[in-house]
C-alpha cells in the first residue's frame, strides 16, 4: 500500500473511577497478602468503576481531554474506534454509544476485541484510515470495567484487574510534522483462545441460571501459560518494527508494554537489552487495565513531560486471543 498521507498522535486523555480498592482490602476478600500481590505482580492498588458506570462513561471522559490536548473540535472527529472486551452490551458497539455522547452522527464508529491488545489493533486500524487518506482525526479509546466480570472467590484472577480508559485522537499529519507513526505489527495464535476467556454469555454458552451460579460469566484465565507467551510475543512484535526500520534498541527513547505483570515487563526488558529507565511503568497505581493501560501510560507520560515532542516510543501488548501487537511512533 503506497502512503498518501502520515497519521500522528495528535491528543492523549485517561479516565480512572474514583473508587480505590487497595491490596489490603483484597486481603478481606479473599486468601492474600498485600506482599505476595506486590512481589508477584508489581500491584498496589487498582480504581473500581461505581455501580452506575459503564464503559462508555469512563471512554467520554478521557475522550474530552484527548479533544482539548489536540486542539480539535468535537466535530472534527470523523472516526471512532473503541478497543473493548468489557463495553457497556454485548451489542451494540460500546463505540456508537460514545458517538451518541459526544453528540455525533453519520461516520464510522465500531469495537475492536482484541483483548489487552486492543488499543494497539485500534492504532493499527486507525493508521490505515489516515494513510489512505479516508479519515483525518480517529478517536480510539481502550476503555475496561474488569471488575465487573471478575471472580471474586478467584485469587487467581481477582488481584490483577483495575478499571480505566485511555483515549488517543489520531490525526493527519501535516507535511512538515515530525511526529508519526513509523510502523505496527498485529498477530494472533487462535490455538491458546481457551486460556483468557469469558466462558458464558455468548452463542457457544448462552446465558442460564447454571451458568451465573458458576461464575462462568466471569474473566477465566490460565495465568502462568500467558505469562511465557506474553513475553514471547511481545519480545517478537517489538524485533519485527525495529528490523523493518532498521532500528535497534538504541534508537528507542521510551518503551511502554502492557501493565499485566511487572515481572513480565521486566522479562521484556531484559530479553531486550533497553535500559530499564525508558521503560514506563504504572502498574502498582492502576493494576491492569486491559486495552487501557499502553493508552493510560502514554497520556500520563506525555502529561508529566517524561514523552517528550519527538521522542521515539515503542510500545507492545499481548493478550485474550492470544493476540500480539506493535506500534513504533515518533511523538
Ligand atoms: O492481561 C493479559 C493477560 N493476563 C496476564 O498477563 C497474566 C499473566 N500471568 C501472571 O501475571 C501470573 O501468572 C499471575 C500473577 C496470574 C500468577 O503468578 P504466578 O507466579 O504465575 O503464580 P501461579 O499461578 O503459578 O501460582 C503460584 C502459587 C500457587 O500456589 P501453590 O500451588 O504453589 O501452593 C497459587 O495458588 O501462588 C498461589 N496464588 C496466590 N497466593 C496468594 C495464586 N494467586 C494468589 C494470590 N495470593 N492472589
Amino acid at each position: 500500500m503506497s502512503i498518501k498521507y502520515y497519521a500522528k498522535i495528535s491528543g492523549t486523555g485517561m479516565y480512572v473511577p474514583d473508587k480505590i480498592l487497595t491490596n489490603s482490602d483484597l486481603e478481606k476478600i479473599v486468601d492474600t497478602t498485600d506482599e505476595w500481590i506486590r512481589t508477584r505482580t508489581g500491584m498496589s492498588e487498582r480504581h473500581l468503576a461505581a455501580d452506575n458506570q459503564a464503559a462508555s462513561d469512563l471512554a467520554y471522559e478521557a475522550t474530552i481531554k484527548a479533544i482539548k490536548a489536540a486542539r480539535i473540535k468535537t466535530k472534527d472527529i470523523d472516526m471512532i474506534i473503541v478497543a473493548t472486551i468489557s463495553g457497556d452490551h454485548p451489542f451494540p458497539s460500546t463505540a456508537c454509544i460514545l458517538q451518541q455522547k459526544l453528540g455525533l452522527k453519520d461516520f464510522p464508529a465500531f469495537d475492536v476485541s482484541a483483548g489487552c491488545t486492543g488499543w494497539i489493533y485500534a492504532a493499527n486500524i486507525a493508521k490505515q484510515y489516515i494513510e489512505t487518506g479516508v479519515a483525518k482525526n480517529i478517536l480510539i479509546v481502550g476503555v475496561e470495567i474488569l471488575t465487573k466480570i471478575t471472580n471474586w472467590t478467584d485469587r487467581g484472577t481477582c488481584i490483577l484487574f483495575g478499571d480505566g480508559a485511555g483515549a488517543t485522537i489520531i490525526s493527519r499529519a501535516g507535511e512538515k510534522d515530525i511526529s508519526r507513526f513509523i510502523d505496527s505489527e498485529l498477530s494472533a495464535d487462535g490455538t491458546h483462545y481457551d486460556l483468557l476467556i469469558q466462558n458464558a454469555g455468548g452463542s457457544r454458552m448462552p446465558a442460564t441460571e447454571e451458568t451465573v451460579k458458576e461464575n462462568l460469566h466471569t474473566v477465566y484465565m490460565e495465568g502462568n501459560k500467558i505469562f511465557k507467551n506474553a513475553i514471547r510475543s511481545m519480545y517478537s512484535a517489538c524485533d519485527i518494527v525495529l528490523k523493518r526500520n532498521h532500528l535497534d534498541v538504541h534508537s528507542i527513547d521510551w518503551l511502554i508494554t502492557h501493565q499485566a505483570n511487572l515481572r513480565i515487563i521486566q522479562a521484556l526488558g531484559k530479553k531486550m537489552k533497553i535500559d530499564e529507565k525508558k521503560v514506563i511503568v504504572n502498574i502498582e497505581k492502576y493494576a491492569n487495565t486491559s486495552s487501557a493501560t499502553i493508552p493510560m501510560a502514554l497520556d500520563e507520560a506525555i502529561r508529566n513531560k517524561k514523552i517528550r515532542h519527538g521522542d521515539i516510543v515503542l510500545m507492545a501488548s499481548f493478550g485474550a486471543g492470544l493476540t500480539s501487537g506493535s506500534l513504533l511512533i515518533r511523538i
